[in-house]
């Protein structure tokens, strides 16, 4: 049977929810000692070096990200599930204790004045990349990653090896309420 059989026509309501199938990735900002996180899913490689992320203009986070010079973005893991969708569920506009009442857990890292959070399968120091028209007509930012760190259990030699390593690192793929899928097997393709 040919796969057109099954083909059936998408509405237009959430189309982007088709390609919502990469990592969902935490942005983290400050500003002094105030600290903020939210799960983003649109957020992509812009080339070899760069990131973009789009984040809404009523986010606490957009208010301390619209002055910032750095921002941080991870690849969170499956066993920090809940407090992923916690982070995206509350805003700090509303809980001033929101990262605390998260449950997240940072620690330090020597050269990076971001607290990297805990249950991280990678964490990228980003220096903003100011594009005023893109902020602000499409809530989008672009900046170059100038440090980066990943746990070796499920990233070494510039390759993942997730399958190898803890489920709890394993990446959570987001489409939309509670719904995510864990990342799945590893596939070797040659030609
Ligand atoms: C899995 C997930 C992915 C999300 N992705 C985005 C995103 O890419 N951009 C965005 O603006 N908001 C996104 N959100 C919503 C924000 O994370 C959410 O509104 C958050 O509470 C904002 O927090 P803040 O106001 O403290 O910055 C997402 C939420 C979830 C649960």
């Amino acid at each position: 049977m040919s796969q057109k059989e099954f083909v059936k026509p998408v509405d237009l309501e959430n189309p982007y929810r088709l390609f919502n199938l990469g990592g969902t990735v935490f942005l983290e900002v400050k500003e002094g000692d105030d600290i903020d996180v939210m799960p983003a899913s649109w957020a992509c490689p812009a080339d070899y070096t760069k990131m973009s992320v789009v984040v809404d203009s009523t986010h606490y986070s957009r208010k301390i990200l619209n002055k910032a010079e750095y921002f941080l973005l991870t690849v969170p893991g499956y066993g920090i599930r809940k407090e992923l969708l916690y982070l995206g569920s509350v805003s700090k506009n509303g809980n001033p204790n929101k990262i605390q009442d998260s449950g997240l857990k940072f620690f330090n890292i020597e050269g990076c004045d971001f607290p990297l959070p805990e249950g991280c399968a990678a964490w990228a120091l980003i220096k903003r990349i100011p594009e005023a028209h893109m902020e602000k007509s499409y809530d989008m930012f672009v900046g170059e990653i100038v440090k980066a760190w990943a746990d070796s259990r499920v990233f070494s030699d510039n390759h993942w090896h997730l399958e190898k390593g803890p489920e709890e690192l394993r990446s959570l793929h987001y489409v939309a309420g509670g719904h995510f899928y864990e990342i799945g097997k590893s596939v070797e393709v040659t030609l």
